[in-house]
């Protein structure tokens, strides 16, 4: 059994994240930050294998509390992330600060603390970018574009930095199926004409690559799109 710690646990990818190590016989621990009432659920639902924890990774305090609760790190998932439509030039520099605090800078304080724990058991990180860093420019983006970019060069940086203790890779999601995006929605209707398969991306098939990035020894350095063939399209 590994441990394991999602941050955002209880996002529309989180859960299905935390979900699949969860049914692959892992404890998990599932960061929330306002969304308690779901990670609460999600352990009603799962028992003592699902761990809600308090998790703001703006907040180094948080971060250092929580890391305190777990014992022997083996799989940190960095899945915390916002998103916001601004054209460059709406976009106000606070927005762009947002949005870097959280997808970049959070997941580099959150990273940081965890490294000693991950090292003493040759553990892994599985970063989430986007394929947003790979095909920047769906309209209103380029902050959450710049941001995921950030998260892909990271990645690949501290592969090479904590190797051969710590392995590190990405996982580059398409637009994901949400209950938010009807059949109406112009972005849904775009990414299924587009995307090879024709369909927006099952949270729980990009959380069965997080866990086989998470399981392959042979793997790091590695960005990993599961996009249902968008970018080919
Ligand atoms: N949705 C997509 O189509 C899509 C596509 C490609 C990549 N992604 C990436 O996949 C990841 C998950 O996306 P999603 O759409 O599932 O997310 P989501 O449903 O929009 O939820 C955002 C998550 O981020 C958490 N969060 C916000 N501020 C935080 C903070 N300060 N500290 C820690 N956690 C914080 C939220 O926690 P609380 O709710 O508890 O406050 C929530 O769990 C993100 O990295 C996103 O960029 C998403």
């Amino acid at each position: 059994m590994r441990t394991i710690l999602v941050s955002g646990g209880t996002s529309t990818l989180g859960r299905a994240i935390c979900e699949q190590f969860v049914r692959a016989g892992d404890r998990v621990y599932c960061g929330y930050v306002s969304n308690k009432e779901t990670a609460e659920a999600l352990a009603d639902s799962y028992g003592s294998s699902l761990i809600p924890l308090h998790l703001d990774i703006q907040d180094p305090k948080s971060i250092a509390s929580a890391i305190q609760e777990i014992e022997g790190l083996d799989v940190l998932v960095n899945n915390s992330g916002v998103f916001s439509v601004f054209t460059p030039t709406e976009l106000l520099e606070s927005e762009w600060q947002r949005i870097f605090d959280i997808n970049v800078t959070g997941l580099f304080r959150l990273t940081q603390q965890c490294i000693p724990s991950l090292t003493e058991r040759k553990g892994c990180i599985v970063n989430i970018a986007s394929i947003n860093a790979l095909h920047p420019g769906f309209g209103g983006t380029s902050h959450y574009d710049a941001s995921k970019g950030a998260v892909v060069a990271y990645t690949k940086s501290l592969a090479k930095e904590l190797s051969p203790s710590i392995r590190v890779n990405a996982v580059a999601p398409g637009l994901l199926q949400a209950p938010y995006l009807d059949d109406a929605n112009p972005l849904r209707q775009h990414y299924e004409e587009r995307s090879l398969l024709h369909s927006l991306v099952e949270p729980r098939e990009v959380a069965k690559v997080v866990q086989l990035v998470s399981d392959c020894r042979a793997m790091t350095g590695e960005l990993v799109g599961v996009d249902c063939g968008y970018l080919m399209g």
